[in-house]
C-alpha cells in the first residue's frame, strides 16, 4: 500500500488531493489482485480502475504541467516527458488480444510499474513545484488546476 506523506506535497491543495486520489485507486486495486480467488465482478472492477487510472491521469497531468509552465518550474520538460512514458505503461493491457480471460498478469505487472513510478515522480518531479508555489503570490488553486 502506499501511504500519502508530506513528502508527496506540492504545495498546491489540488494536485495533492488529484495525487491522492491515483493513490486511492492503486491501492484499491492493490487490495482486488490480492484476493484468492476473484470473482467475475472483481475482475470487471480491477479493468474499471485501470481505465479510471489511465483517464484520471491524462487529466492530472495536463493539470500539473499547465502548473508547472505557469509558475515556470524548471522541470517541466522533465515532468512533460516522465508522463509520456507514464501513458505508456498501459499499453499492453490496452493491445492484449480481446476475447482473452482476464488478464491477471498483464494487471499485475501494471499494478507494480504504476505504484513505482507514481511514488518516484511524486518525490522527484513533482514536488519540485513546491517552491515556486510557496514562493508566489499569485493565487495557487486557479481554475486550471480543477479537473472538469
Ligand atoms: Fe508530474
Ligand atoms: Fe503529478
Amino acid at each position: 500500500m502506499l501511504l500519502w506523506n508530506e513528502q508527496f506535497a506540492t504545495g498546491s491543495r489540488e494536485l495533492d488531493f488529484q495525487h491522492q486520489t491515483l493513490i486511492d485507486n492503486i491501492n484499491e486495486l492493490e487490495t482486488l489482485l490480492a484476493l484468492p480467488s476473484p470473482l467475475p465482478r472483481d475482475c470487471d472492477a480491477m479493468l474499471s480502475i485501470v481505465s479510471f487510472l489511465e483517464r484520471y491521469a491524462e487529466k492530472h497531468f495536463a493539470c500539473e504541467e499547465h502548473c508547472m509552465e505557469y509558475f515556470r518550474c524548471p522541470c517541466r520538460d522533465q515532468n512533460q516527458t516522465a508522463h509520456n512514458n507514464f501513458l505508456k505503461l498501459f499499453r499492453p493491457l490496452k493491445n492484449r488480444p480481446t476475447a482473452e480471460a482476464f488478464p491477471r498478469e498483464l494487471v499485475h505487472s501494471l499494478h507494480a510499474a504504476v505504484k513505482e513510478w507514481i511514488e518516484g515522480h511524486m518525490l522527484k518531479v513533482d514536488s519540485q513545484l513546491k517552491p515556486f508555489i510557496k514562493g508566489s503570490h499569485q493565487e495557487t488553486e486557479t481554475s486550471f488546476l480543477r479537473l472538469g
